[in-house]
């Protein structure tokens, strides 16, 4: 018996020669994960992007947070992993329900938003900059007099692109259940604005923002290597080329699945490795099969969600075969979708049953349009045999429902942060109450030996090569390093999340690391990324933070900005 289980391990432990469309292969390491729960987000954390090694920005919609003292209303703020602090932070501007980019400078944009509730500007048409600082004293910029969207945009996604700028796509022009012909904003715009196919800093008609009615809000978007964007919202799918302004329809989300808001699944592109020569796939995982015509009234919080996860490769071949399907072990709606290091996927937070969104379905629990929370995690292995991708070993259950306006983000310490929820107007403590507390998954990989390492230039500039120190634990033979952009998420939408393997040799000694910069911006494009040194078991080290590029800020056409503000007006005009 021993000797036909040494075989059968050796047998699993033999490596298939990697197919194009296949993603990075690496261990992981078993065993038990943890979940604490410490902190607390001052703000309900609607949206969340990490910001440095030690820090992450929180931005709410306006109401009556406990962060704001002596009456002060305060909607955003900036967490401090180390010290649990949160320090308030001052948008003008109502940033409910906006998105939010990184510009190749390091600068995050926050774009699009709310009519005023409460207190605070419009922000419908608001452009909210935040630099990420040392010091501990910057704040959000914000003047819609000189920087502004081109027209409303509530519920917009955006992403990077290969020049350091970012496009803002979709949206509605008021707050709404869900979008509609009457309420549309079916375009897109750059910031900063750009002089391109016939458009002088305005926006750009997209007929697939018209095509996907109605439930288009939030449309997942990915910069793939080619240098076109990945979009999907509804039950479509196209490839988009920004630069001609093109739009080539893929083959639709099968199976009746919508999965965008309020029917919001989540995405993710599998990690880009120069084994698999960068070739992008996509995985799309949730949704609901319910009609985006019929009205909220009969629509149930107990109405099931999809278990449906689907996979393409973004090359000829791979959109030749169309989707492959999967399920979850649930049906998850406002489920997010978090990258590891060790290239597997974490899918956290949402619930099994109803639709986003608050106050709009007769058998609301408290406000919450959904219901059933979906506490346990699971987590998907892209390259294992298909019927064992899906895995709950080792995980724990979360006891904190984390419904809409809930997040996740992959921290540079390798850990899950879990945070917000508030499927309600303002802040409650009915049935599901506004969440403050903090959670952190702590996968088995965080308290095994770890690798360390330093070095890592402030900039790594495209195809350069660069060295890091490493220290390995005793064991190692081999490292990958795994270059992640950690995105920025909201509503099950991870806008900007990358997980890009670089090419790497070890030194004899094992005490040097020989990286090559991403060959393309395309691959990677311009801007904040962290780094992991993982090891071949699957251990990574703690991800320091870099500029992928130069750190230049993007293009600015000053012709363009111009002529944007003189045929625009913000709503604070
Ligand atoms: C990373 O997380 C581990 C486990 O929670 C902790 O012991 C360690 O201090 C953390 N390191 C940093 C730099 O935050
Ligand atoms: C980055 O670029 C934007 C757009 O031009 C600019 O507003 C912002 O101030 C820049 N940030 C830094 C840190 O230079
Ligand atoms: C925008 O404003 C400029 C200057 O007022 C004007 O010449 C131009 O025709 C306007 N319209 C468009 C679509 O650019």
């Amino acid at each position: 018996m021993p000797g036909s289980l040494q075989i059968l391990l050796l047998v699993l432990s033999l490596r298939l020669p990697l197919t194009l469309g296949e993603t990075v292969a690496r261990d992981s390491i078993p065993g038990a994960w943890s979940l604490v729960q410490m902190g607390t987000s001052g703000v309900s954390a609607m949206q969340l992007a990490v910001t440095s090694e030690t820090t992450a920005i929180i931005y709410d919609k306006v109401e009556h947070n406990p962060l704001g003292v002596n009456g002060e209303v305060v909607w955003a703020a900036e967490l401090n992993f180390d010290t649990l602090q949160v320090r308030a932070l001052h948008p003008l501007s109502n940033t409910w329900c906006a998105t939010g980019s990184f510009l190749s400078n390091g600068t995050l944009v926050n774009s699009g938003g709310n009519p005023i509730v409460i207190t605070g500007a419009d922000g419908l048409q608001a452009l909210r900059l935040f630099t990420p600082c040392t010091t501990g004293d910057c704040d959000v910029y914000e003047d819609q007099t000189r920087v502004r969207l081109t027209s409303p945009r509530w519920y917009p996604s955006s992403v990077r692109l290969q020049d350091g700028s970012i496009l803002i796509f979709g949206g509605a022009t008021t707050d709404v259940f869900i979008n509609s012909p009457e309420v549309n904003n079916p375009s897109y715009e750059f910031f900063p604005p750009k002089n391109i196919n016939g458009f002088n800093g305005l926006q750009i008609p997209s007929q697939f923002l018209v095509d996907t009615l109605n439930g288009n809000h939030f449309p997942n978007m990915v910069l793939l290597p080619n240098g076109k964007i990945f979009v999907s919202a509804n039950q479509q799918a196209m490839i988009f080329d920004w630069q001609t302004n093109t739009e080539t329809r893929l083959p639709g989300i099968p199976n009746g699945v919508r999965i965008s808001s309020p029917f919001s699944a989540s995405h993710v592109l599998l990690p880009l490795s120069p084994q698999n020569d960068y070739t992008p796939e996509i995985m799309i995982c949730g949704g609901s099969t319910l009609s985006d015509t019929i009205p909220p009234s009969e629509i149930s919080s107990q109405d099931p969600t999809s278990a449906q996860c689907i996979r393409m490769v973004l090359n000829g071949a791979g959109i030749a075969k169309g989707w492959s399907v999967e399920m979850m072990p649930q049906g998850r709606i406002m489920v997010d979708m978090v990258l590891l290091p060790d290239g597997r996927v974490m899918l956290v937070n949402g619930a099994m049953t109803g639709v986003a969104g608050y106050g709009d379905v007769p058998d609301q629990i408290g406000h919450s349009n959904a219901d059933n929370p979906a506490f346990m995690p699971v987590v998907y292995d892209p390259n294992a045999p298909a019927d064992s991708r899906f895995s709950t070993d080792g995980l724990v259950a979360s006891t904190i429902a984390r419904v809409y306006h809930s997040t996740a983000t992959l921290t540079p310490n390798g850990t899950v942060m879990l945070a917000g929820s508030n499927p309600n107007n303002d802040i409650t403590t009915v049935k599901y109450a506004t969440e403050y507390r903090l959670e952190f998954f702590s996968p088995p990989y965080i308290n095994v030996p770890r690798p360390s390492y330093t070095g890592l230039p402030a900039t790594i500039n495209y195809n350069t090569e660069f060295h890091l120190a490493v220290t390995l634990p005793a064991d190692t033979t081999d490292v990958t390093v795994a270059l992640m952009d950690l995105g920025f998420q909201t509503h099950g939408v991870h806008m900007d999340q990358r997980l890009v393997q670089l090419v790497s040799t070890l030194s004899a000694d094992k005490k040097t690391l020989t990286v090559h910069a991403p060959p393309t911006s395309s691959i990677y494009p311009p801007g904040p990324a962290y780094l992991y040194v993982v090891t071949e078991s699957g251990a990574p080290s703690f991800g320091h933070k870099t500029i992928v590029g130069t750190g230049a800020s993007p293009p600015v056409d000053e012709g363009a900005i111009a002529n944007m503000l003189a045929n625009t007006s913000g709503p604070s005009d």
